[in-house]
């Protein structure tokens, strides 16, 4: 947004423009991914997912996620997620990337494998592992896996420890599925690696006790984390960037910690990620989403010290709210991208209501003219109002 009516004002630190490889983002400001859980069929988008993330790019945002795709159909949480397992679902994206791109955002995917935390309910029917009722009216479930046959909530299901030859076809989804997203026109990959789906319970000593190559220590539980960025980034075009979403911590009693991070993203980095994901929490008793205790970007520590003891970009997510306070966490550098998930839904243009907040902004100019001619008109002769 090269929007600023005042010429000597300072552009906000929000609203710096980015370079990364070959790619310019115009502000610094991410529509974290968020699950619509609106598949109908075979993990395929429609009006809806083309809706909603249109009016996240109509937003302002700079750059604009998908809801996380399964790179395998057994990879997905619940039926109405969307995937990226075959051509078709490729093909059904692109005119939603096409779309972002069209209105100014740069069009961003994630992928995921959901692990041991796939074969459940959608949150609003109880998030329970699927059952037979389920079955019942339609929905099967289906047998999970995970690094070790241990459940990621009491009464769900228990997966099946997965092979040696089982990782290496997952590891080989993840990298057909980035080469599907090149093709469709994203321009951005987030690799899910947080929340404790599959990436994040090979990670962490409390859902990993294999005793082979993927486990034992902390090299070992790295491992598929970083043979999943291998194969995505050998896939992935040299010239666009990866993100790479991490649980910072599992906050819980012998679970992984910010050092672990700390000392994971420096092999991320090795490997060609471009920016930590600064996500947390999410392995077993549920939780990644804030609880009344926590305030205003609670995440943004994690990302600030990643950033700090690595040198690699980083984004922070997790109740970031506030127009400054956004501002101030790109401006001290805490972090490169600050992302929204909840607000965007409150307000899809919030962060052109942060630009007017900003001062960087002053007549509506950053609006799409069908709305900014008419408001900037009303600022005028409605004083009150904006
Ligand atoms: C409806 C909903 C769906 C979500 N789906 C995903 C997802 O697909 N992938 C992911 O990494 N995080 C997902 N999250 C987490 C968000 O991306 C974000 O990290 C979290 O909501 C905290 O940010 P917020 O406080 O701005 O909402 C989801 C959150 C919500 C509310």
């Amino acid at each position: 947004m090269d929007n600023s009516n005042s010429a000597n004002a300072p552009t906000p630190a929000l609203f710096n423009t980015i370079e990364i490889r070959d790619l310019r983002i115009r502000n610094r400001i991410v529509i974290s991914p968020m699950q619509q859980y609106r598949a109908e069929r075979d993990g395929m988008p429609n009006n809806w997912h083309l809706s909603h993330l249109t009016k996240l790019a109509v937003g302002g945002a700079g750059l604009v996620f998908t809801e996380a795709l399964a790179t395998e159909e057994s990879g997905r949480a619940t039926h109405s997620d969307l995937g990226l397992w075959n051509d078709a679902q490729a093909e059904a994206l692109r005119p939603i990337a096409e779309e972002i791109a069209r209105q100014g955002a740069v069009p961003g995917a994630q992928l995921i494998h959901a692990g041991r935390k796939a074969s459940v309910q959608k949150p609003w029917d109880g998030y329970q592992s699927l059952g037979a009722a389920d079955a019942a009216r339609g929905e099967e479930p289906w047998q999970v896996v995970g690094p070790s046959a241990i459940p990621a909530n009491p009464g769900w299901q228990t997966p099946k420890a997965m092979s040696i030859d089982e990782i290496r076809r997952a590891l080989d989804a993840f990298g057909v599925a980035a080469r599907r997203a090149a093709r469709a026109g994203f321009q951005v990959l987030n690799i899910h690696g947080a929340h404790g789906y599959l990436i994040h319970s090979f990670l962490s000593p409390i859902s990993n006790h294999r005793e082979d190559e993927y486990g034992v220590d902390l090299g070992g539980r790295m491992r598929f984390a970083l043979e999943v960025a291998e194969a995505v980034r050998a896939e992935w075009p040299a010239n666009l960037p990866i993100f790479y979403r991490l649980s910072c911590i599992d906050d819980l009693e012998g679970g992984w910690t910010l050092e672990d991070t700390i000392i994971l993203a420096r092999e991320l980095g090795a490997r060609g990620i471009d920016v930590i994901d600064c996500s947390s929490r999410g392995l077993g008793p549920r939780g990644t989403l804030a609880t009344a205790t926590q305030g205003e970007g609670f995440q943004v520590p994690f990302a600030a010290r990643v950033r700090a003891e690595t040198g690699i970009r980083t984004m922070a997510v997790g109740l970031i709210r506030q127009a400054a306070f956004a501002n101030a966490v790109v401006e001290e550098e805490s972090a490169d991208f600050v992302a929204i998930g909840r607000e965007a839904l409150f307000n899809p243009h919030w962060p052109l209501h942060a630009a007017l907040e900003l001062g960087h902004d002053r007549r509506y100019d950053a609006w799409p003219d069908s709305y900014g001619w008419w408001l900037a008109r009303r600022a005028r002769t409605a004083p009150a109002v904006r």
